[in-house]
């Protein structure tokens, strides 16, 4: 399955240094075409079930109390190649091994504060994707 489909996320720690914009920029002009888009705030049980895979590992209470420390930008974006391509873009998990100019070393705090999510897979972008919008939402 190639869906040519990522779902991202702008993490709470660049919503709060105001890089929404600089960071919407970067994924557009790398050829990403926003195909749904909101600001909201995730409640605790949402943080936990979106990350549920992470559930046995050490870090999952503090990802989960920084997701829901403010707002989200949730987007489903659309390229030939995208799972690739946008973790490409945003760089590694990990700020500081992230390569220059991608969107982790630009603007991300931590390995956990790490600015935007990415999908992993063809199969988690659609089920990330059903997780924030319904139909109606995307174009
Ligand atoms: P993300 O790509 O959204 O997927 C899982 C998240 O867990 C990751 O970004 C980070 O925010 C966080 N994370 C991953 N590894 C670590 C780690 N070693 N320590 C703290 N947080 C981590």
């Amino acid at each position: 399955m190639n869906t040519n489909i990522t779902f991202s996320m702008i993490k709470p720690d660049a919503v709060r240094n105001n890089y929404i914009g600089k960071i919407l920029t970067q994924m557009t002009e790398a050829g990403f075409m926003i195909k749904a888009m909101k600001l909201t705030e995730l409640t605790v049980s949402q943080a936990r079930a979106f990350y549920e895979v992470h559930k046995e590992r050490p870090f999952y209470n503090d990802l989960v109390e920084f997701m829901t420390s403010g707002p989200v930008v949730a987007l489903l974006l659309e390229k030939d190649n995208a799972i690739e391509d946008f973790r490409t873009l945003i760089g590694s998990t990990d700020p500081s091994k992230a390569d220059k100019g991608t969107i982790r070393e630009k603007y991300a705090e931590s390995i956990q504060n790490n600015a935007v999510h990415g999908s992993d897979s063809d199969e988690n972008a659609v089920i990330e994707s059903d997780f924030f919008f319904s139909r109606l939402e995307r174009v």
